[in-house]
């Protein structure tokens, strides 16, 4: 993809991500400091957001290649939060506007679907704060949690195209897992 057609701050923050240069895994302390400082533009950002109804769960790809770094908006509304899932990729996530509960796990999965899930990592967090994840230590799961603040409005950086790989989704609270073939984007939110 050409990231040419993109929007001045999208262009300039691919242009960046670029020049981390190439590896499976890029420094992602400078990833997340790069990723933060896009999400401080909250200019660029509010006719995006004003687009996404803060009622209902949404999202609005920003950067979309056939492979490599991608970008997503994602909010999710008043006490949501996604199931708990692996990437098989890296990740970054940095709320633009809200506060985002971002909850990393120590997953051990059982053959009969059971699974032992430990918190590992939570957090909360707002604008300038993000959460950077490398696979094996990939399984999280975030959203809203009430009482905390508004609703978030979060960007999300995924180092691939997710869907083709053979992905995992767990249910803490039930403490099992299930396996996501490739393509399948699992269960949004809980
Ligand atoms: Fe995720």
């Amino acid at each position: 993809m050409s990231t040419a057609a993109l929007p001045g701050p999208l262009r300039y923050f691919a242009a960046q991500l670029d020049e981390l240069g190439p590896g499976d895994v890029p420094d992602m302390d400078r990833v997340g400091r790069l990723l933060a400082g896009l999400a401080a533009d909250t200019e660029f950002f509010a006719p995006l957001i004003a687009a996404i109804p803060a009622e209902a769960p949404g999202d609005r790809w920003l950067i979309r290649p056939e492979r490599g770094p991608r970008l997503v908006l994602v909010h999710r509304p008043e006490g949501v939060m996604g199931y708990t899932h692996s990437h098989r990729c890296w990740v970054g996530i940095a709320p633009v506007r809200g506060v985002e509960t971002h909850q990393r796990w120590h997953a051990d999965r059982h053959q009969d679907g059971r699974a032992d899930l430990r918190l590992a990592d939570e957090r909360t967090l707002h604008r300038g704060d993000v959460a950077t994840l490398i696979p094996p230590r990939d399984v999280h799961n975030h959203g809203h949690v009430p009482g905390t603040g508004p609703s978030p409005y979060s960007l999300i950086l995924l180092g691939d195209d997710m869907l083709l790989f053979d992905r995992e989704e767990y249910d803490p609270d039930r403490g099992t897992w299930r396996a996501l073939p490739p393509g399948d984007p699992g269960r949004a939110n809980r």
